[in-house]
């Protein structure tokens, strides 16, 4: 269902689930790339002359108030793109919320308190989120679901909220799973994958998946420690889950089974501690000493990466190469996104930090097909799992 579906929206009070989650220093906002993809459902609306109240999650707080979690934040960053004033809600369902939604006008815009202060909206029980979702609803006469980096999650917002109001699918949402699915959906091959990161386990899902159909896998960024240690060589200090050194093993045996290349990388980038004026130095793989740690992929493994991708014909990549945060270890990653942004395929960029990786080392947006602003969502769309926050969009419910 997508915003047309709601009718005339003159004077309603529309809810809109966005994915306000930007990283911040202190109250700054490093990567303000979530707000600005909340922008074309926001605009349209404001446009149709709703009154709107946008509600969103910011970081993990645990059901209570945290002030280093707030969205007030964004608030004023939201302000300036939209080029309109935008209230806000000290809360997100009681006094504050329901006055400032009250006080709206027709094509104004109002963002309430971070959700997850509310313990309901992550709570395990169906009855305690229905609840939270049911003082949500009384905030509004309609419901826009477009915080796409959110739609994995079964909780009150992305959820329940659609069961209680007339649900719509906001642009976002509409845009991501359009363009994910031209990778899920027969890619055109060579079909190349590039996955990196810290968290091996975050991905297993992911490769199990793609084993079947991709045509290479490219394996960088911390999660490729545990490769390499699969394979017998030493990691030193580098990250490493020993718990999933045998998945990967049969991952390895499986690639070759089914005929996909799963590309590893051949050289690394090593330091004697995390932090971003220590010492780099470029060994093999098999040489990285006892008391390093791997940094990024080193030089050979950049070029590698580049030549397997260069011919491709659809690249999904989520996950950086390096600690892309430290410019001596960005190297990689930088690597990896000029070889996908200069790509003639189609090329999605997946996840949050390998799109907040690609905004700031000044990569311009538009040598991509798509910039994705889900993490765990776009991954797992692209496992096939059933998203909650897109499925009860897809049925009928009301
Ligand atoms: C994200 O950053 O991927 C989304 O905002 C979802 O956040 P979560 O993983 O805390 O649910």
């Amino acid at each position: 269902k997508t915003i047309d579906s709601l009718g005339e929206l003159r004077g309603k009070r529309v809810l809109v689930r966005a994915d306000l989650n930007v990283p911040l220093d202190g109250t700054t906002i490093t990567d303000d790339g979530r707000i600005r993809a909340a922008l074309p459902t926001l605009t349209r609306l404001v446009e149709a002359g709703a009154r709107v109240a946008v509600i969103s999650h910011l970081g993990r707080p645990k059901g209570a108030p945290e002030e280093k979690y707030s969205l007030r934040p964004v608030v004023g960053r939201l302000g300036e793109l939209l080029g309109q004033e935008v209230a806000f809600a000290t809360d997100t369902v009681g006094s504050s919320a329901q006055e400032t939604v009250a006080a709206l006008g027709d094509g104004q815009v109002a963002v309430l308190e971070n959700l997850r202060f509310n313990a309901g909206e992550t709570a395990k029980t169906d009855e305690e989120r229905l609840a939270f979702a049911r003082e949500l609803a009384a905030l509004g006469d309609a419901f826009v679901s477009d915080g796409f980096g959110v739609v994995h999650r079964k909780q009150a917002s992305v959820y329940e909220l659609a069961t209680l109001l007339p649900a719509a699918a906001g642009e976002l949402v509409l845009r991501e799973v359009d363009s994910l699915r031209k990778v899920t959906d027969e890619p055109e091959r060579p079909f190349v994958v590039v996955l990196g990161g810290a968290k091996i386990a975050d991905k297993l899902g992911v490769i199990d998946a793609l084993l079947g159909r991709a045509d290479r896998i490219l394996i960088g960024g911390g999660m490729a420690y545990t490769f390499q240690k699969a394979l017998g060589h030493e990691v030193g200090l580098s990250l490493l889950d020993e718990s999933k050194i045998d998945v990967v093993r049969e991952y390895m045996e499986r690639a070759k089974a089914n005929g996909v290349e799963l590309v590893l990388p051949v050289d690394t980038v090593v330091a004697p501690e995390f932090s971003a004026d220590a010492p780099a130095t470029v060994v093999g793989v098999d040489g990285i000493p006892a008391d390093q740690e791997g940094m990024d992929i080193g030089p050979e493994t950049a070029k590698l990466f580049g030549e397997k991708i260069a011919d491709a014909a659809t690249v999904f990549w989520n996950g950086p190469m390096g600690v892309f945060e430290f410019p001596a270890f960005a190297e990689g990653t930088k690597a990896v996104a000029e070889k996908l942004g200069a790509a003639s395929g189609y090329t999605v960029v997946g996840g949050g930090d390998s799109a907040a990786a690609v905004r700031n080392l000044g990569f311009d947006e538009t040598l991509f097909s798509h910039i994705s602003t889900g993490g765990g969502a776009s991954l797992e769309l692209i496992e096939g799992k059933d998203l909650p926050g897109i499925s009860i969009l897809e049925e009928d419910q009301k």
